[in-house]
């Protein structure tokens, strides 16, 4: 599956009198993550025992970052699964397109952060699973049949 983690800086200053003066991650786009960032969204403030997500993008790339507390997020298609939790805000979680995920057990306080390649629009969601495994399977079957 096209997801893994992207390791940011993690800038520790101290100043002259050495006392700590906390954490800085700079993230640029094309850079730091492999696609410009046309949007970004947070989420906050959710209540305990909430899934969220339940959909695919067909070409939107992400990244995710908790900024505070942690989340763990599920990211699947038809054929694997694999289980992230972001509890780092220098460690970003890299999603690329055609991938279904689910956001759960966000802590109290939690802050995810998102940066997409583009800016938002509903004709690239797949919100419906079953739609969502016919596609993959379609998307599968297109690449293998490349190779
Ligand atoms: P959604 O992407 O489904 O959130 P999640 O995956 O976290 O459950 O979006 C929730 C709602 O917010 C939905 O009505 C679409 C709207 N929305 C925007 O208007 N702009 C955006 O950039 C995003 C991400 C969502």
């Amino acid at each position: 599956m096209n997801v893994r983690w992207i390791e940011f800086k993690d800038i520790v200053d101290k100043r002259n009198d050495e006392r700590p003066m906390g954490h800085l991650t700079p993230i640029e786009g094309l850079k730091d993550v492999p696609f410009e960032i046309k949007r970004i969204y947070h989420i906050t403030r959710v209540p305990e025992n909430t899934i969220r997500g339940f959909h695919a993008h067909k070409a939107l790339e992400q990244v995710l970052l908790c900024l505070n507390g942690n989340v763990k997020i599920n990211v699947s298609d038809p054929f694997s699964k694999e289980i992230f939790v972001l509890d780092n805000p220098a460690k970003g979680l890299y999603i690329g397109p055609g991938l279904w995920r689910e956001m759960y057990d966000f802590s109290p306080a939690s802050v995810l952060m998102v940066l997409a390649s583009d800016i938002y629009t509903e004709e690239d969601y797949i919100r419906n699973y079953r739609e969502y495994t016919e596609y993959a399977y379609e998307k599968s079957k297109e690449t293998a049949n490349k190779i």
